[in-house]
């Protein structure tokens, strides 16, 4: 099946058990078979200990969920977005509501991305961050209230106003960035609501990850669409 560019689901595996290590390439299998069988482009985003094995086991869009702002040298400890980029991966998630970053490091690492040819996702939480991350021109914005993250309680259905604005306010300055939300979204409900509101795609983690049946809930996250 041909898979369409947009809807996209990234599913970020934070460093959840069920999603580190060897659970971590299977979940990538589920991930795969899933967007596989429904056509819609899923890609994920695993800690970057664990990039390397998945990559060699699957065929889907993998980001890595940060790189640090550095060049080869002394940075004991750091991620050296070179060294990601030899991983195979297509892209890197920026500025994480978990993983917070300058604006001075997220505008060299939005251009390094550039300079690698990665994909960059660039996390907001709110439309005026939403907005000012506009100009530094990444490949897509996902805006995530961090007080809806991992609770269960879906952005476009608690914040609707939050996705509907930043939409709005991203789009009057560059039009061509799509945008994608998350917190809290696991359910056909919550993604058809997030489209509906503007967004392109999801970006989400607990109510997959922690999900009975991984697969299915990544099928179930689809059948509205
Ligand atoms: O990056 C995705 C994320 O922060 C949302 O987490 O668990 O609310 O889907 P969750």
């Amino acid at each position: 099946m041909t898979k369409k560019e947009t809807p996209i689901i990234i599913l970020n595996y934070k460093t959840y058990a069920e999603s580190t290590g060897k659970n971590a390439v299977t979940l990538s299998q589920y991930v795969q078979e899933a967007s596989d069988e429904t056509g819609v482009n899923m890609a994920i985003a695993p800690q970057a200990v664990d990039l390397y094995p998945i990559i060699e086991a699957v065929d889907i869009p993998v980001y890595s969920q940060h790189m640090d702002n550095i060049t080869p040298g002394g940075h004991t400890g750091s991620t050296l977005p070179e060294a990601l980029k030899e991983t195979g991966i297509t892209g890197t998630l920026i500025n994480h509501s978990e993983q917070r970053l300058t604006l001075a490091d997220i505008d060299a690492i939005v251009e390094k991305s550039k300079q690698l040819n990665l994909t960059s996702v660039l996390c907001t939480n709110n439309v005026k961050t939403s907005a000012a991350a506009a100009s530094f021109n990444p490949d897509y914005i996902a805006i995530e209230p961090p007080e809806l993250i991992g609770t269960g309680i879906p952005v476009s259905k608690a914040s609707p106003e939050v996705v509907e604005k930043t939409v709005e306010e991203i789009h009057k300055i560059n039009n061509n960035i799509p945008v994608l939300c998350g917190a809290g979204i696991s359910t056909g409900e919550d993604m058809k609501a997030a489209l509906e509101l503007g967004a392109e795609g999801v970006l989400l983690a607990s109510g997959i990850i922690k999900a009975d049946d991984q697969k299915q809930a990544l099928i179930d996250l689809v059948s509205l669409i």
